[in-house]
Order: structure tokens, then sequence, then C-alpha cells
């Protein structure tokens, strides 16, 4: 594994497992197999609606609470009780306090969250906090405001939208940047791209440990979502092999910015009006 250190000083481990769309026991069996092989990021959301399972996976995969780096993210329409919020997560989750705090959509009051964020880094229970989905200007604004900067920002990111622009600015305010969507969503046609193909063939390793690895040597720390046991075991293994200067020159040529997902004004105007259901699908 390798670690990306946050502004603040904390150890993160640059690729983590995903677990959006992932449920019940899929979800508890991706946490326990992951932290089996290596793992030690999880990655979720209250909106995932899948708290509950991935806590009785942390509960069950026998790894040390302080060995665990885990993500917890605010929906829109919790801002306003953040806290109230924060604290349902990690009982949802049993654990007592989180490594990544994250507003997860620039809409509402998202400045009222980060002040209970700023609240729950001092009081112990969040060691750094983040922004889903903003913008350069809008980080810019936290940037500006506050005295608890964010440490990562983590957007749609894979070779096809590599968001060079927006890792420039993050870099220059010591901010990481996290992929998510790392593999298009396993989309056929960015997995067989010829390049990535080859470069499969070059380094004896699948095309998603090239796409995976590229995240990696781009500073990225990455995310790739799955509940398949031999997925999850191939997409850690990705820390024997480097790609060359050349080859990530190659792979840098699929970048016309393109994303898969695409926020509106009006999706996120509902997103306000969006409770989770915490025991839906768990
Ligand atoms: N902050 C945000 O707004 C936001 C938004 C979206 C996602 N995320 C986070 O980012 C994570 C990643 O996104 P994602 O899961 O949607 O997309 P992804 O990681 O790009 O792709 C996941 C898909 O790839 C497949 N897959 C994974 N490893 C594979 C492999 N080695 N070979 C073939 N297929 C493979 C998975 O299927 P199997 O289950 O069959 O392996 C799943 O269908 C999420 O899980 C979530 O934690 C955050």
């Amino acid at each position: 594994m390798e670690y990306l250190t946050l502004h603040n000083g904390i150890q993160m481990p640059a690729l983590g497992l995903g677990t959006l769309r992932i449920f019940g026991k899929d979800a508890e069996n991706a946490v326990i197999e992951a932290t089996n092989c290596g793992y030690r990021h999880i990655d979720t959301a209250s909106s995932y609606q899948n708290e509950k399972a991935v806590g009785r996976g942390i509960a069950h995969c026998g790894i040390p609470r302080e060995e665990l780096f885990i993500t917890v993210k605010i929906w829109p329409s919790d801002y306003t009780h953040a806290e109230e919020a924060f604290e349902g997560s990690l009982r949802r989750l049993q654990i007592d306090y989180c490594d990544m705090l994250i507003v997860h959509h620039p809409v509402g009051d998202y400045y009222a969250c980060w002040e209970s964020f700023e609240k729950l880094v001092k009081a112990g229970k969040a060691r750094a906090l983040g922004l889903s989905n903003f913008s350069q200007e809008q980080i810019q604004g936290f940037v500006d405001r506050f005295e608890i900067k964010p440490s990562l920002v983590t957007v749609e990111t894979h070779p096809y939208a590599a968001q060079n622009q927006l890792r420039e600015y993050l870099k220059s305010q010591g901010i990481v940047l996290e992929a998510w969507y790392p593999l298009g969503h396993a989309d056929s046609h960015l997995l067989q791209e010829p390049v990535i193909l080859r470069l499969a063939e070059k380094y004896g390793k699948s095309p998603v440990q090239i796409i995976l690895r590229w995240h990696v040597q781009m500073g990225n720390s990455v995310l790739p979502g799955s509940k398949s046991p031999e997925h999850i075991r191939e997409n850690i293994d990705i820390f024997d092999f480097a790609l060359s200067e050349e080859d990530m020159k190659e792979i840098a040529l699929l970048d016309t910015g393109t994303q898969y997902k695409v926020f509106t004004d009006e999706m996120r105007q509902r997103y306000l009006n969006w409770t989770p259901d915490w025991d839906d699908q768990e």
C-alpha cells in the first residue's frame, strides 16, 4: 500500500474500498474481504444507505480501529444539523470517530455544515475534513473563510476526465484529489481502450489494474467499488509495478474531460429534499 500525507500530517492509504450500491451481506462481506487482503481505507456515505452493513463488516473484520481509515459523508438535507447526522453515521458504522468527514454536495447551507465539522475536529470526533463535487471557486470559498482547510476533494476522475486543472489548484493548496468512479463504473469502452489493453499486456496486469496504477501515480486517492472477492483482490494488487513516464503520457491522451455523471442544479435541489432511509436495504 502507498500512503498520501494530508496537510495536517495524517497518513491516508492511497487506495480504498468504494461501497456505493453495495448493500446488506454484500457490503459486510466486501469490507471483510478487503481488510483481509490489505485494504485499510473504507469509503461510505449516509446516502449509500449501507452504513449498518459496512459497520458490521468493520466490527467483524478483526482489524484494530486505529489501523483503519474510514470516511463519512454528510448529505445536504442534514447540513443544518450536521453534528446530529454525524452521530447517526457513527452509530450505524459502530465507530466513535471518523478519519475523513466530507460535505457531500455543493447545495444548501454547506458553510453551516463546515462550522459543525470544525467543532467535530476540535472534539476529536473527525481527524480531517473534505469536500465532494465542489468546484475550484467553491473550494476557495472554504479556504478563505475557515480556520480548518479541506484536506481532500473528491470528484469523478478517470483517464477520460483526469481533472488536471483542478489537481494543479489542489496541489497548490496542499489538498489531495480523490477519484470516485475511478473505473468509469467499469465502462467497457474505457477498460478496452487500445492503450489500456496494450499496457495490460506489457505489464502482465489487467486493464483495471493499469487504470488504478495510473490513478496512484497521478497522486490520486482512489476508491474502486466492488462486491466481488476476486475484483477486490485484483484491485489492490497494483503496488508491485510502476507505469513508465511514456506510458503515463499515453494514458494522458485519453483525457477529453468527459464525465459519466453530470450533476444539474435541479438534481441538487432535489437532494435538499431527500433524506436517506437508514433501514433501507440493510
Ligand atoms: N463522492 C461522491 O459523490 C461519489 C460518487 C460516486 C462514487 N463515490 C465513491 O467512489 C466509489 C467508486 O465508484 P463506483 O463504485 O460507483 O465506480 P467504479 O469504482 O468506477 O466502478 C465500480 C464497478 O466496477 C466493477 N469492478 C470493480 N473492480 C473490477 C475489476 N477488477 N474488474 C472488473 N470490474 C470491476 C464493479 O463491479 P463488481 O462489484 O462486480 O466488482 C462495479 O460495477 C464508490 O463506491 C463510492 O465509494 C463517491
